[in-house]
């Protein structure tokens, strides 16, 4: 398993100033606080969150973050008077044994969508075992929204250079691996063909599964080309508070997520589209699948059915999918024994400079001076 998605300072900065995201999470906090409360704050990042849980009362608060990041909290909280009460824990929320349970537990780590990387199983675990009962978790609710989008720029990455290129090259082959990959957007309400469409509640005070399931059925509202579904989340960070990524609204960090059409549908007004979504989570990121149905105005059957994942997104060999089967027998490699002497010599006595010497001297072919050896011995040392 991977670590979460690393930020930058700059891309940190940016969610400060994101409105109205920051300003509905200030008010959350404020009002979730009360004088001397516990409180935890996952996915830490620079720490905003600690420091105004500090300025709105709190009485002691766990700032929990495995990025570097987290260090500047020592500097700001200094700067703010607020060194006492935060308890800076560098790691995943999910291995921090509390001294105590928390009143208020707050965070952010979603993506461009709520299913992302471990999000869900992270707030399973922290409502389970880090949050006091009757506790606050902020966000309380995320809810999806679909609708069909007609957006050439967003869908051209399907088309070109897999169906056109400059070079008079048939690139065809890379078509079918395009048009199941879904990306980033930013649309606005007049790229839209139908109205929205509710997809999935994700309620964090009572979730319990990572995967999602929804239908929603799409009615074109004027003649147009679909080119696929948009895909955003309304968040409420506690009741009457929140924001929306939908089309029209203020621009927020997560945006919206398109996932294209194998190929893009002429529209009636009145023709709908019955789409299912899933999202399921594998390792460490979600394979996102979506079934697009199109339907004639009142007709019955549809006149076509798209299948789509993002799972055939991957150019995979036979080799290296046969490398992952169950059956696979892997042999010993120099790369592997040199891993496997490090892992052997991290025994709690030796320095990773020590580490590194045994292994130049030992793999002298692989690691040609000290400098690299010490480089590789402090990655891997890095990942437990
Ligand atoms: C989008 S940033 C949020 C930063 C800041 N809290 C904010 O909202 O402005 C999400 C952060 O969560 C961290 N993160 C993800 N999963 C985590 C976990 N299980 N425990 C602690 N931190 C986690 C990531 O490293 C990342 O820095």
């Amino acid at each position: 398993m991977s670590g979460p998605t690393l930020y930058s300072v700059t891309s940190y900065g940016d969610m400060i100033t994101n409105q109205p995201r920051m300003p509905a999470y200030a008010e959350a906090l404020r009002q979730a606080i009360t004088p001397g409360c516990t409180v935890i704050d996952i996915g830490a990042g620079t720490g905003i969150f600690s420091l105004l849980a500090c300025q709105y009362g709190a009485g002691t608060v766990t700032a929990i973050e495995p990025a570097d990041a987290l260090m500047l909290l020592r500097e700001t909280a200094a700067a703010n008077g607020f060194s006492e009460r935060i308890k800076m824990v560098q790691g995943l929320s999910t291995e921090h044994v509390p001294e105590q349970k928390a009143d208020v537990i707050v965070s952010d780590i979603r993506g461009v969508m709520p299913l992302f990387e471990h999000h869900i199983p992270t707030i399973c675990d922290a409502r389970e075992r880090l949050l006091a009962p009757g506790g606050t978790l902020i966000p309380m609710r995320d809810t999806l929204f679909a609708a069909l989008a007609e957006h050439p720029e967003s869908y051209q990455p399907c088309t070109e250079p897999w169906l056109q290129n400059d070079y008079g090259l048939d690139l065809r082959a890379g078509h079918r691996y395009a048009v199941n990959s879904w990306s980033k957007a930013n649309l606005k309400p007049e790229q839209l063909l139908s109205a929205s469409a509710e997809l999935a509640v994700l309620d964090y005070r009572s979730i319990t599964e990572p995967n999602m399931a929804g239908t929603v059925t799409l009615k074109a509202e004027k003649d147009g080309t679909a080119h696929g579904l948009l895909i955003w989340f309304d968040a409420e960070l506690a009741p009457g508070i929140g924001f929306s990524n939908a089309p029209g609204q203020p621009r927020l960090v997560y945006g919206q997520a398109f996932f294209p059409f194998e190929q893009p549908l002429v529209m009636i007004r009145g023709d709908r589209v019955e789409a299912s979504v899933k999202a399921n989570l594998v390792d460490d990121s979600y394979v996102w699948t979506w079934t697009s149905s199109l339907f004639r105005a009142d007709a019955a059957r549809p006149e076509l059915t798209l299948r789509q994942s993002s799972f055939l997104a991957q150019v995979m060999s036979p080799e290296s999918l046969a490398r992952r089967a169950h059956t696979h027998v892997p042999e010993p490699s120099p790369a592997q024994a040199a891993d496997l002497l490090v892992l052997s010599l991290m025994d709690g006595q030796r320095s990773l400079g020590e580490i590194a010497s045994i292994l130049q001297e030992r793999f002298p072919e692989r690691f040609k001076d000290n400098a690299t050896a010490l480089n590789h011995v402090a990655a891997l040392a890095g990942r437990y």
